[in-house]
């Protein structure tokens, strides 16, 4: 009896010695929690399925649980308040150009772009302007994709037996040429920023598509500059561009794709001299 009673008395002080670290626990998980930054965010909403007009709706996310760019902001909605919004992502590193939408009246990469910290102030996110809408953030990429396709960008020999049988040398001021151009990610913030590309996306190539034509014509193991100068020598192609540079101003990456436009009006110039 003496011994039963014993280890009830035991087993009772243990548990309110537990009672009472948890109920710390929980006081210093309190105390540490980090007070509520709530800022709002509005983002463009349309649904083919739904038989409405497009609207911006109001969502607002605590800064102190989210990360700090605007695709962590958009992901933890998704997550945590609303399944049906839709937007591209899949890197969130600035490398695979899905991101790409309007925030704050500027076209950028949502996964590059730092939520603004101040709470009183929105963030706005459209989709890429100008653009036919999929649903939500997501925009119809295909007439870019096919002028991209268009260009053919990838290396061409005259004698296709040279290629894979040996090693096409460059050198090192010849690769050189090339930096600032293969970095390109195919956002399309830049062209989708351009006033010609909005008023003709059909028949301008608009400034990504021409800076990859560039990038090829200069390839110092390419050997179709000729041809696909002749490609771009029409009234719409390349010279549909006015020198607006929205392009450039845009870039996420701090390309310059009005630049190599430049570049590609001087080859038409003279190629046939
Ligand atoms: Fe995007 Fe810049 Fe390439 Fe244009 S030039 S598609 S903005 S990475
Ligand atoms: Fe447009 Fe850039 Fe030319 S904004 S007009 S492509 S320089
Ligand atoms: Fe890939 Fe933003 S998620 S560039």
């Amino acid at each position: 009896m003496f011994v039963a009673g014993r280890r009830l008395q035991s087993s009772l002080l243990l548990s309110s010695r537990l009672g009472i670290r948890c109920a710390q626990a929980a006081a210093a998980a309190e105390s540490s929690r980090k007070p509520e930054r709530m800022k709002k965010f509005s983002i463009y909403r349309w649904s083919p399925d739904d038989n409405t007009r497009p609207k911006m709706q109001e969502y607002n996310v605590d800064l102190s649980t989210c990360g700090p760019m605007v695709l962590d902001g958009l992901i933890k909605i998704k997550n945590e308040i609303d399944p049906t919004l839709t937007f591209r992502r899949s890197c969130r590193e600035g490398i695979c150009g899905s991101c790409s939408m309007n925030i704050g009246g500027i076209n950028t990469l949502a996964c590059l772009s730092k939520i603004d910290p101040d709470l009183s102030k929105p963030v706005k996110i459209y989709p890429l302007p100008h653009m036919y809408v999929v649903k939500d953030l997501v925009v119809d990429m295909n007439n870019f994709y096919d002028q991209y396709r268009g260009i053919e960008p990838y290396l061409k020999r005259k004698k296709d037996t040279t290629i894979g049988q040996e090693q096409l040398h460059q050198s090192v001021e010849d690769r050189k040429k090339l930096d600032g151009l293969y970095e390109c990610i195919l956002c399309a913030c830049c062209s989708t920023s351009c006033p010609s590309y909005w008023w003709h996306p059909d028949k301008y190539l608009g400034p990504a598509v021409l800076m990859q034509a560039y990038r090829w014509m200069i390839d110092s193991r390419d050997e179709f500059t000729q041809e696909r100068l002749e490609k771009l020598d029409n009234a719409f192609s390349v010279y549909k561009c006015h020198t607006i540079m929205n392009c450039t101003k845009t870039c996420p990456k701090g390309l310059n794709p009005g630049l190599a436009i430049g570049e590609i009006k001087k080859k038409l110039a003279t190629y046939r001299s």
